[in-house]
């Protein structure tokens, strides 16, 4: 058995739920490599260690440039705020890392391109965890999607509802609340949850032509938590997008962290000439399916409880009836990641994949300032 000794940059929540699945994927899926646990990294040294012993790491870093520089890590693993992913991942690739990154992938399209310049170059291995792809549930959409079963697309519709920024008291910036802070984190609610539902309909609907979107930053001003000074506030706090698919289809698309009783409600429905589909994260295990051609007498909306073992992923797991949850989507990308790396047929989403995301949040954060439609720019 191959061994791929990852070094994990960030020990936060992606920090975690990464952690949990190098350590579980060897359990449930035959693969050719073996994770090893070779080094956590983060800046407080005390916080990290504590992280390594519970986590099982087997040393320690408090500088992402000397884990990259170690020749016994095979793949870095990027687990921080998106302002830091270009300049790891570049280092990453120079030195012949496979890469691992958090979504997005970049702050914008134009870092996006130069880190999918820099895997391309170097030729390593590299992958966004863009993980709701993996959710048994939403792989059984595209399978029903490729087979043809829903027939011409008409509409597709997302949508990823928070509600956890509303106070006008919560501040913006540091530890915990990067996301509130432009620097830090790019955009708002674009980069941070509409960037799934956009990789989500990449992947089962195909590309997409031009948006018209509007934003919204609902609260003008935050204290920052690093400067103590209260200072403009630049993410978009909510998004509405009109889209227009190439393969013809239209689209909307909001998300928002001001939907008073959200907490993470991402929905996709898909509408087809013959069939529809429904998901819903809160409900991840099932898959809505409604099929015209069903006889009429017992025609009406199926709940599928995808956790049978032809269902994907699932043979892996338990017996048919249990499910499983949010953790295992990130094992299911381990297990695809090692599986490419073994075949030499990437997993997708790779940079490349994910930049085409980057390109259709560009489109969106710009026409929300223009007020017209825009193109998505090609990824080429
Ligand atoms: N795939 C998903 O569903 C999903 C979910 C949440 C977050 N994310 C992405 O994961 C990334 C991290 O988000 P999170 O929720 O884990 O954030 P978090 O705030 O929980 O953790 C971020 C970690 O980065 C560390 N960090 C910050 N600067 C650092 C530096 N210079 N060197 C080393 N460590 C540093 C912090 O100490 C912290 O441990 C973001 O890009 C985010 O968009 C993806």
């Amino acid at each position: 058995m191959k061994k791929l000794r990852i070094g994990l940059i960030g020990y936060g929540f992606m920090g975690r739920a990464h952690s949990n699945a190098y350590r579980k994927v060897g359990n449930f899926f035959d693969l050719d490599y073996e994770c090893v646990l070779q080094a956590a990294c983060a800046r407080d040294p005390e916080k990290v260690q504590a992280f390594a012993r519970t986590w099982g790491y087997q040393s320690v870093e408090t500088d992402w440039r000397k884990l990259i520089a170690r020749d016994d890590i095979d793949a870095v693993d990027i687990c921080v705020p998106n302002n830091l992913h270009a300049e790891i991942a570049i280092a990453a690739a120079r030195a012949g890392k496979m890469i691992l990154c958090e979504k997005p992938l970049s702050m914008n399209a134009a870092e996006g391109r130069r880190m999918v310049a820099a895997v391309e170059k170097a030729g390593v291995p590299n992958m966004v965890w863009y993980n709701y792809r993996r959710v048994p549930a939403v792989t059984l959409a595209k399978h029903l999607i490729d087979e043809g079963r829903l027939g011409k697309i008409f509409h597709y519709r997302a949508k990823f509802l928070q509600d956890w920024t509303i106070s006008a008291d919560l501040p913006q910036g540091g530890t915990g609340l990067w996301r509130l802070d432009v620097k830090a984190a790019g955009s708002g609610v674009t980069g941070d949850l509409l960037a799934h539902c956009i990789d989500t309909a990449l992947w089962l609907n195909g590309g997409i032509e031009k948006v018209n979107a509007m934003t919204e930053t609902f609260i003008k001003q935050r204290k920052h938590t690093l400067t103590g000074k209260v200072e403009k506030v630049g993410i978009d706090d909510a998004c509405a997008t009109l889209a227009r698919f190439k393969n013809g289809s239209l689209a909307t698309f909001e998300s928002t962290r001001y939907a008073r009783g959200h907490k993470a409600l991402y929905t996709l429905e898909i509408n087809g000439e013959h069939a529809s589909i429904f998901w819903d994260l809160h409900d991840l295990h099932r898959l809505q399916y409604f099929d015209h051609r069903d006889q009429g007498i017992v025609r009406g909306w199926r709940s599928i409880h995808v956790s049978d073992g032809d269902h994907p992923y699932m043979k892996h797991w338990w017996v048919p009836g249990l499910q499983i949850g949010y953790e295992h989507s990130f094992i299911h990308q381990v297990a695809d990641f090692l599986q490419g790396v073994a075949s030499g047929k990437p997993a997708s989403p790779t940079f490349r994949d994910a930049l085409e995301t980057q390109c259709v949040c560009d489109a969106i954060l710009k026409s929300a300032k223009t007020l017209k439609w825009e193109k998505v720019a090609a990824v080429k």
